[in-house]
């Protein structure tokens, strides 16, 4: 049975069908019929989210999904880097694969470093965007915002354990970050997205792959339990010290910086080479495409902590803050809301 709460006018309804047509091409017969027993919500850019395995997804997202915990064989090197959107995911590939490939892609002298002329969803591909496996190098690194719970249900992935790295970020910010991001790629025979109808949703978990505290405190729980296999780092951490960040990022994925390295400013290198205003003023990020259906520059907005300040009203701020110190309490998890 379909459960529908979402309450679209005619014009919309007419406008969501249509998109839901277009998406429903893609899908097998197996996710259709899947999809026909989850409830679903009115969704951000698509439709309908479906709840599937306690997150709102995409129907597109739970294909992948399906296919990712039927087909992937995980690999102990794997390194696996996971967020939920709007968390600083970008930056966060940049950063681990020139981490990673430092020998292969020289950051000191980086005239024909790959971050220059790709964008990092090029260079370190989400799991559904794999066209094949094989042609990736070890160690291979792959991005993701399938929650914990999930990741886990994948057999290999529960017996190779690779390295995880969660990057989290306030969810004041995350909140602004993903609706500007909705409003410049929602489609044009929908209606403008209201901040308040948003920030409703939000409010009450329902955003791609949200609700965002569960998705946060999968990851979370593990890092505590695991900290050899799960490293959980803070957006407005790195953003305060990047190089610190760095270090330990290194240090986790089993490739420390030397002290040589430090001396010679490899990782002050890196960290300006991921710099928000160094990847935004790229040619390939002012005008390229890296991800179907929009363009990068959607994905280099303001990098800032705090936005949030110029676009919620006091009676927002006190609402989530609420529901931040409610469903994250006792689990020690915490955010800097300014910088
Ligand atoms: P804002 O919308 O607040 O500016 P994701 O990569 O997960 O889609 O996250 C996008 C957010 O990360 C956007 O936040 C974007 O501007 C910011 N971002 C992108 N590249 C960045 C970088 N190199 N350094 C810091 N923040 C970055």
């Amino acid at each position: 049975m379909v459960v529908s709460h979402g309450h679209y006018t005619k014009t919309q309804f007419v406008a969501a069908k249509i998109e839901d047509d277009e998406e429903e091409k893609f899908l097998t017969q197996e996710c259709k019929e899947l999809l026909l027993s989850l409830p679903r919500q009115k969704g951000w850019r698509t439709p309908y989210l479906y709840e599937f395995q306690g997150f709102w997804c995409q129907p597109k997202e739970i294909q992948a999904i399906l296919s990712f915990q039927n087909h992937f064989i995980s690999q102990e090197s794997d390194v696996i880097l996971a967020t939920i959107p709007k968390s600083g995911t970008t930056w966060l590939k940049g950063l681990v694969f020139s981490i990673m490939n430092r020998k292969r892609f020289d950051v000191i002298d980086s005239k024909a470093h790959p971050l220059l002329h790709s964008n990092p969803h090029d260079l370190v591909p989400f799991f559904d965007q794999i066209p094949d496996l094989s042609k990736l190098p070890d160690p291979r690194l792959f991005a993701t915002h399938i929650p914990f719970n999930s990741l886990m249900l994948q057999e290999s992935i529960k017996n190779a354990s690779p390295k995880i790295v969660y990057l989290c970020r306030n969810p004041l910010d995350t909140f602004i970050s993903s609706w500007h991001f909705v409003n410049n790629l929602r489609p044009k025979s929908l209606p403008p997205f209201e901040i308040e109808e948003a920030f409703k949703m939000y409010c009450d978990g329902i955003i791609g792959f949200g609700p965002f505290w569960k998705h946060m405190l999968g990851y979370w729980n593990e890092s505590l339990k695991h900290p050899n296999g799960v490293l959980l780092l803070k957006y407005e951490e790195m953003r305060e010290d990047t190089v610190s960040n760095l270090k330990e990022l290194a240090k986790f994925l089993g490739c420390p910086f030397s002290v040589e390295e430090e001396k010679e400013g490899v990782i002050k290198e890196i960290a300006k080479l991921c710099s928000f205003d160094k990847m935004k003023n790229l040619e390939v990020n002012k005008s390229g495409k890296s991800i179907k259906n929009f363009e990068n520059k959607h994905l280099f907005r303001k990098g800032e902590v705090g936005d949030w300040v110029n676009y919620l009203s006091p009676s927002m701020v006190e609402q989530l803050s609420q529901i931040m110190e409610e469903k994250l309490d006792g689990s020690g998890l915490t955010f800097k809301l300014f910088s």
